[in-house]
């Protein structure tokens, strides 16, 4: 289902009974997260919220603020436009392991999905209602390069010059070292290829008209920004916010590189995604978006200080160097509403994000390792703290397999541990995983610790970005793993004397 605006998708949330409205003034200075925080500690991430009056200094600002609108299972799979997020799982692990055809309804059924697959090529069109209204540096006569560098362009030339000044962003915690955007798509290209990528990396606002670029070390945008400061060229960079609520889920997503997010969130939401070109630099927007910021990385400018900020971790990111975006036009629609999460102690809104391309990547997962039964990050790992993974054993070692293919796959080398379990254990019921891990594993014998890059925002390792990573082996030792003596069987009830007794007695017993 494609949303026209996240307008839109706040009043489908509204008619689903998933939103709560709040009609007064908050501040978007701590207030806004102090009451976004309990909502999303609530059993299932509570409800989305709509602050109709966010105040930025006091100033009612012109945008509502819309928190929390992917913070459930319920609202993941209604912003899919489907039943369940384990639906369009399905639909996309059937894509993939699509087979020619051997019956006419077998061929019709895959041309249906190869139609739908069609929607998903992003097209370009000449405008949208994310120009409805256009602040941005006018180019005197005789200049035609998109840069307003010369200082005498800022000197009137434009009444309403483009400012961060009236967006209702977020300051979301005490210590942060500011006001932070925290759901932004940062649209970037590759000097090379040409290759577009969609990520989202949080933005610091500086002043009016210069932001941080948090994009890490490991990130597609920053092996973009690399080949722009080896060459000295001007990096042109284009940040959206808003439109359908697939664009920041695809953003999120841990695609391979130089595979288009558009057509990812064109596919979820089976429509075809219309681009428009920015005012300002050749990048494409989703015509539709709340809001674009464009701008430029000067790489010949110094980096500058980031952070700190209260993060996904649970802990402050402290500062580190980051390269400064400098603001040359904002287009909104006129009726924009600001897409904002906050993140900090899980769980989160962005764990059902994470959460759910795990369940859409889990088809890729096992195409390379087809014993690989189901796998969870549960929300007190923060993401890259922990992955469980099921497995249908079948020779000896193959846990420590599947540990070292993860560390070695995309963004699963930010994984500090690892778990494998046999396949009848729920990954996504921590406590029966605990049960396994520490009933079935001797700690010397089953366990492995190696090195590798780690995600940077893990305060814990000695040295930023490069730490230990464990695994632990919980399946049911086999021979050929060192365990001489027989496995023992785990207690159940007999299946028959199980299904009298709740007849009995009732389910509940
Ligand atoms: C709410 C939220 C905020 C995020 N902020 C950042 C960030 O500031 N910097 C970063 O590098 N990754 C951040 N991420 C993770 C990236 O979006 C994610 O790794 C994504 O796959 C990166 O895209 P890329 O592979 O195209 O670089 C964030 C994720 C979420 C859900």
């Amino acid at each position: 289902m494609a949303f026209e605006s996240f307008r839109d998708w706040v009043q489908h949330l509204d008619e689903a009974g998933e939103l709560m409205r709040i009609s007064v003034p908050v501040a978007t200075e701590l207030e806004i997260t102090a009451i976004a925080d309990l909502e999303m500690k609530k059993p299932g991430g509570g409800k989305a919220l709509l602050f109709e009056k966010p105040t930025i200094q006091g100033r009612i600002s012109p945008f509502p603020v819309a928190v929390n609108t992917l913070g459930s299972w319920k609202r993941m799979a209604l912003s899919m436009g489907r039943d369940t997020v384990d639906a369009a799982a399905q639909e996309l692990g059937f894509l993939m392991k699509a087979k020619p055809p051997a019956t006419l309804k077998q061929a019709m059924k895959i041309l249906g999905t190869a139609l739908e697959l069609r929607h998903a090529r992003p097209r370009t069109v000449r405008s949208g209602p994310c120009k409805d209204v256009i602040h941005r540096y006018e180019a005197p006569a005789g200049r035609t390069d998109a840069w307003p560098d010369a200082p005498d362009w800022r000197k009137g030339t434009d009444p309403f010059p483009p400012t961060l000044q009236d967006i209702p962003i977020l300051k979301c915690w005490p210590l942060d070292g500011g006001r932070f955007v925290t759901l932004p798509c940062v649209v970037t290209q590759d000097p090379d290829t040409g290759d577009r990528n969609v990520g989202m990396y949080r933005i610091q606002v500086y002043d009016d008209r210069s932001t941080g670029l948090h994009w890490q070390l490991q990130k597609v945008a920053a092996r973009h920004g690399r080949r722009y400061y080896e060459t000295g060229q001007r990096m042109p960079v284009a940040i959206f916010l808003g439109g359908d609520p697939m664009f920041p889920f695809a953003a999120t997503a841990p695609l391979p590189d130089g595979l288009d997010e558009f057509l990812l969130a064109g596919y979820l939401r089976k429509k075809s995604i219309d681009l428009v070109k920015c005012e300002t630099n050749d990048l494409l927007v989703p015509a539709n978006a709340d809001f674009v910021i464009e701008g430029y990385v000067d790489p010949t400018e110094p980096l500058r200080m980031e952070g700190p900020f209260g993060d996904h971790t649970g802990y402050y990111t402290l500062p580190e160097p980051y390269p400064v975006f400098h603001v040359t036009a904002v287009t909104h629609r006129r009726d924009a509403v600001y897409p904002a999460t906050i993140v900090g102690i899980p769980p989160m809104e962005d764990f059902y994000i994470g959460a759910a391309s795990v369940k859409l990547f889990l088809p890729i997962f096992q195409m390379n390792f087809p014993e690989i039964v189901d796998m969870a990050l549960p929300a007190e790992g923060t993401f890259h703290n922990l992955v469980v993974v099921s497995i249908r054993k079948t020779y000896p070692m193959q846990a420590y397999k599947i540990m070292h293919g993860l560390w070695g796959m995309g963004q699963m080398m930010f994984t500090k541990y690892i778990i494998v379990v046999d396949a009848d254990v729920n990954v996504h019921n921590l406590s029966e995983v605990l049960f396994h891990l520490f009933a079935d594993t001797d700690p010397q014998r089953d366990s492995l610790i190696t090195r590798g890059p780690a995600d940077v925002l893990d305060h814990a390792t000695s040295e930023i970005a490069v730490g230990g990573k464990m695994g632990f082996d919980a399946t049911r030792k086999i021979p050929g793993e060192g365990f001489r003596r027989p496995w023992p069987p785990l207690i159940r009830m007999d299946d028959e004397v199980r299904r009298r007794m709740a007849e009995r007695f009732g389910a509940a017993g």
